[in-house]
This record gives structure tokens, sequence and C-alpha cells, in this order.
């Protein structure tokens, strides 16, 4: 019989297998505009999914729709963002991705 602590691992590293592999990927098929907090976004938004999560919710986030998602990513999920970072992750995707916002290239 399996003990469920094994079962929890083999799940936990299909799951990093798939996230590494997501990784790989972005990196020469995903790029976002350039600016201000960008380097803040690489960094803080792409260890646990792809960055294609923001281009996915771009077209209806607003500036408070963003800084709700931010913050469940950081209180929820963990993310590891001061005040700080989350301030300019926040700037950033509201002027890039926000609602409104000149389409993404
Ligand atoms: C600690 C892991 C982790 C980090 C770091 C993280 N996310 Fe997420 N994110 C998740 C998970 C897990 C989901 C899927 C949650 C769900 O489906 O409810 C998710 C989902 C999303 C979604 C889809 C919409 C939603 O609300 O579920 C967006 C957009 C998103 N993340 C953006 C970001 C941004 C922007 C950052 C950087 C500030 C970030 N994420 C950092 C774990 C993380």
């Amino acid at each position: 019989m399996l003990h469920k602590g094994v079962v929890r691992s083999v799940i936990l590293s299909a799951m990093l297998a798939a996230s590494i592999a997501t990784a790989a990927a972005d990196e020469t098929s995903l790029h976002l505009t350039e600016g201000p907090g960008l380097t803040q976004v690489q960094a803080s938004c792409s260890m646990c999914h792809s960055l294609d999560y923001i281009l996915m919710n771009s077209p209806f986030q607003d500036k408070a729709a963003w800084e709700k998602t931010v913050n469940k990513m950081v209180k929820v999920m963990g993310a590891p963002l001061t005040a700080d970072d989350i301030t300019v992750v926040v700037a950033y995707l509201d002027a890039h991705y926000g609602k409104g916002a000149p389409a993404a290239p």
C-alpha cells in the first residue's frame, strides 16, 4: 500500500518537472515589454508559472485587479515580494498589461 507522503512527493516532482519545462520555453518564446519593473516581474512572477499568465489576464485587468492578483500571489501562493516590489510590479503591470494599455506585441 502506498504511503501518503510518497504520493505527495510523486505529485510534487511531476509539478516541478512541468514548471522547469515551462520556464525553459519562456526564455525563448515570451518577451514582456521593456520598462521599469520588468526585472522584478521576471524575477518574482516566473518561479511558479509561466509569464503567459500575465498576458492571459491582460485584456480584462485594470490596476485594482492587478493589485488584487499580485496580493493573492503573495498572500495565498507565497510569492516572495516585498511591499516595494509589489508597488513596482503593480505599476508595471498596469502600465503595460492593464486593461486599455497598448496591446502587447
Ligand atoms: C509562489 C508561487 C507563485 C508566484 C511566485 C506567482 N504566482 Fe501567479 N499563480 C500561482 C498559482 C498556483 C496560480 C494558479 C492559481 C489558481 O488557479 O487559482 C497562479 C495564477 C496566476 C494568474 C492567473 C489568474 C489568477 O488569479 O489565478 C495570474 C495572472 C498570475 N498568477 C500572475 C502572477 C504575477 C503577476 C506574479 C508576480 C507578482 C505571480 N503570479 C507570482 C502561483 C504563483
